[in-house]
């Protein structure tokens, strides 16, 4: 629509051709170093129409960024279909269309990210990596909507909140403080298993490329029979392999580069050396399953591979480069509730509450009408009686409606309600309504297990991150944080321990002052004059 040919033959007079400037309503600008003004010295005049557009675009070209994985890369690829999942037909589990028929292709469109910094903030943080993925399927779009390692802090919504503003910078200093972090992760023994894989060197993957996928949450798939099993989706990279950092590899990079990974992925798609992730499945019966120690639904618990196989599915590359970065990736909206006929939620309570948040947030961050953005929008017709608002770019009709009719039910030609194919997966609920955690948490017993299969420099590793960490925070953290380890595993725990009494060693002092109580003493100081 943009891009046709214009007809510069009437705009002789003005010089126009097709390499010259215009503004936004079409006018060629013939001087861009100066604006109007009563003589060459000034003052300004207010009529000047293009000095006017131009500076008052700029002031609005930033959008708000996103309030956690502000800062992104992001790439166009493509899907390939197995047509199975591991030896079966994958129809025998799904039916959606997407994974139907071994070879098929699907377009896909993917950002990587990091969650706590803001949006050019280094990419060499411990941090997990966001990995979501917009398949532009037959029937709509699917977003996967994914961590690079397997688990989340957090098995509640309500907690995301607060979690974040203690991992996000301090609302007085402005600087992000591991005291804060710890505070709350001390207190919510759920994260331990998290913050295992996170002080690791899974905490920093060397790149965005070199990285594992997971949708972390529990979802369904439904067959043509309406029946459903449980499903946890897992990227695993192809021939690129899978690299992490060190923290002190880490510092050295980002010492001279805070975009690393985001140019490395660039640099990659751009010579041709295309990223590849083979797509699994691990598949679970749709029940509570009381035989295991843990909740299916809990996704702060791994699903052990020996029971629950990764199935692969299908593979993904990515090889073509965003053409504006903020037209693609800083607009891009991803979301947990865009499922396609054959895929569903579970029951994961954590599932639905960011399934309310993400389009939520969309429609303040990018406004009301982000889904007719050309990298928001389905690649197949969209006709909807939903009209106007800010930005509206177009009136998503059928090619026959009615243009009056923008209802439904109509006889005059408005839009129909589709048939319904399959069968409907209808889940039957019977149970008290309840503000209850879940029954089995146990909340260390894979914390440990993690712990011990980490290969010993790994493990190193991980006590001197959180040794690092945690050296600065108020002793009652410290010891909670200790007594959590222990639970998960005595050595984890004894060796934190150790390393937080040698590091009050060498910082001179038994008697520990947090940066909390640290920053109440100054304040006290300047509220007597000192
Ligand atoms: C981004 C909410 C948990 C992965 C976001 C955004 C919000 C959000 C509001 C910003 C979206 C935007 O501005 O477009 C939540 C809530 C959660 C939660 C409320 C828990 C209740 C998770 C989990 C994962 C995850 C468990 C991993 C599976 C991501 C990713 C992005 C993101 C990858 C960035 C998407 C992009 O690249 O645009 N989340 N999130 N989130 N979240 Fe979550």
């Amino acid at each position: 629509m943009d891009n046709e040919k214009k007809d510069y033959g009437s705009r002789k007079g003005t010089g126009e051709n097709e390499e010259s400037l215009t503004n936004r309503q079409g006018h060629p600008v013939t001087d861009n170093q100066n604006i109007r003004t009563v003589g060459n010295r000034g003052p300004g005049t207010l009529e000047n129409y293009d000095f006017l557009e131009k500076i008052s675009h700029f002031d609005r070209e930033r959008i708000p960024e996103r309030v956690v994985h502000a800062r992104g890369a992001g790439a166009h690829g493509y899907f390939e279909t197995y047509g199975k999942a591991g030896d079966e037909d994958v129809s025998k589990y799904t039916r959606a269309k997407v994974f139907q028929g071994a070879g098929k292709k699907t377009p896909v469109f993917v950002r990587f990210s990091t969650v706590a910094g803001a949006k050019e903030s280094p990419e060499t943080a411990r941090d997990p990596r966001g990995f979501a993925v917009k398949f532009y399927t037959e029937d709509g779009n699917w977003d996967l909507v994914g961590n690079n390692l397997k688990i989340f802090f957090i098995r509640d919504p309500l907690k995301f909140p607060d979690m974040i503003h203690a991992f996000k910078p301090d609302p007085v200093t402005n600087v992000q403080n591991p005291e804060r972090m710890f505070d709350f992760v001390s207190q919510s023994p759920e994260t331990t298993h998290m913050i295992t894989f996170l002080f690791s060197p899974w905490g920093i993957p060397a790149n965005y490329r070199q990285m594992q996928g997971s949708g972390v949450n529990t979802y369904k798939w439904v067959n043509d029979k309406g029946e459903a099993v449980l499903v946890k989706y897992h990227w695993e990279p192809l021939k690129q392999g899978i690299r992490n950092l060190t923290q002190k590899e880490a510092n050295e990079i980002q010492a001279i580069n805070t975009s690393h990974a985001t140019q490395d992925l660039y640099e990659a798609i751009d010579k041709g050396d295309y990223p590849e992730w083979e797509l699994c499945v691990q598949i679970m019966s749709d029940e509570e399953h009381p035989e295991l120690d843990f909740d299916p639904l809990d996704d702060t618990k791994l699903w052990p591979t020996d029971k629950f196989p990764f199935l692969p599915v299908g593979k993904m590359v990515l090889n073509k480069n965003p053409e504006n970065y903020f037209a693609e990736v800083e607009q891009a909206a991803f979301g947990t509730g865009v499922l396609v006929d054959g895929l569903d939620f579970s029951d994961d309570k954590m599932l639905q509450g960011r399934t309310f948040s993400y389009s939520d947030t969309q429609r303040y961050r990018v406004g009301a009408n982000y889904l007719q953005l050309p990298i928001n929008s389905p690649k197949k017709r969209v006709a909807t009686n939903q009209r106007d608002g800010q930005s509206a770019y177009r009136v998503d009709m059928a090619p026959g409606q009615n243009p009056h009719v923008n209802y439904e039910p109509s006889i005059l030609g408005g839009l129909k309600e589709a048939e319904q194919i399959g069968k409907v997966h209808q889940p039957h609920y019977n149970d008290k309504l309840v503000r209850e955690p879940i029954d089995r948490k146990n909340e260390f017993g894979q914390a440990g297990e993690t712990y011990r299969n980490f290969e010993e420099w790994e493990k190193d590793e991980l006590i001197s991150n959180l040794v690092d960490a945690l050296k600065i925070c108020d002793p009652r953290i410290q010891n909670q944080m200790i007594e959590n380890f222990t639970k998960a595993d005595k050595e984890y725990g004894r060796r934190v321990s150790e390393g937080l009494a040698k590091a009050r060693e060498e910082m001179g002092s038994n008697e520990h002052v947090s940066s909390f109580e640290a920053d109440k003493a100054a304040d006290k100081a300047r509220k007597m004059g000192h």
